[in-house]
């Protein structure tokens, strides 16, 4: 695996790449982020991976300084995963100046959720990733459904600007015991560890509900809402939706999917689970 720290040295090698999948990441890997390098592999004849702590998805009182930084271990995970190209660049290769061209996502899909909790989340995140595939050029990029909401952001990106990329989600990875693989898991005290599964326990309980027929989507939300309180949690939001834009749902058929954001003591944990 080749690993490029500026824009120049990527492009170089990815003009004799082939077809091009994607996947950027934030790096601190976990096998979430190993089954979308593995996915990708059936899409391309390359694989190309990013890893940048992209400070413009971060707010000001955010863990922008304290996300974990991995490299050694991201990049020998990386390499035996398939990874032929790593566009590893540095805040100067990436930011030359501040970077005062933004995409802005629709308010009506970037303002709700995380959104709401995360003001400019999704901005950033945009921003950082149209950019990215201007430097890459693939044909495919991938991203897990743990971040439910920034996998519709970023295909909806895609789609308004016409961008000849195909956007593809990769489901999330779970620990035995449920909780959704993430980086911010590394945060967690050993005690918050044993407690973290209860958001995706909550997520089920609701999901299993709704399949059965459940129409009292409020009943549900609330409930789960004060047993997450009573342990502990300080839930942002708990919610089903529709999956199509993320709105409260309307018609009885609509597909479904419930999300939620809680704080653990300081670790700020997401999950959802399509219905
Ligand atoms: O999901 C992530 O790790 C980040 O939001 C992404 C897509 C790499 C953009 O910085």
């Amino acid at each position: 695996m080749q690993v490029h720290t500026t824009i120049a040295s990527l492009r170089a090698a990815r003009a004799h790449a082939g077809r091009v999948a994607f996947v950027p990441t934030m790096g601190n890997l976990h096998d979430g982020h190993i089954a979308l390098v593995r996915e990708a592999a059936r899409h391309a004849d390359t694989v190309i991976a990013s890893i940048f702590v992209n400070r413009l998805q971060f707010g000001p009182r955010e863990d922008f300084d304290k996300y974990p930084r991995t490299f050694e271990a991201d990049r020998e995970k990386l390499a035996a995963a398939g990874v032929a190209h790593l566009f590893a660049p540095t805040e100067a290769a990436m930011y030359p100046q501040p970077q005062s061209y933004h995409v802005d996502p629709d308010p009506g899909q970037a303002s709700i959720l995380e959104g709401a909790c995360r003001p400019g989340h999704f901005r950033g995140v945009a921003t950082v990733v149209l950019k990215l595939f201007n430097i890459v050029e693939p044909e495919a990029a991938l991203f897990g459904k743990k971040d439910y909401q920034q996998f519709m952001v970023l295909r909806n990106m895609a789609r308004e600007l016409a961008l000849p990329i195909e956007i593809i989600a990769g489901e999330t990875v779970r620990a035995a015991d449920g909780l959704a693989l993430s980086s911010r898991n590394g945060y967690l005290t050993a005690s918050e560890r044993a407690e973290a599964p209860r958001l995706y326990r909550q997520l089920a309980a609701i999901a299993a509900a709704v399949r059965q027929g459940a129409r009292d989507h409020a009943g549900l939300e609330a409930a789960a809402i004060a047993e997450l309180e009573r342990h502990g949690w300080r839930p942002d939001y708990l919610s089903v939706r529709r999956r199509a834009d993320l709105q409260a749902p309307r018609q009885p058929d609509e597909t479904l999917v419930v999300l939620a954001a809680a704080r653990l003591g300081t670790t700020r944990l997401i999950d959802n689970i399509e219905i």
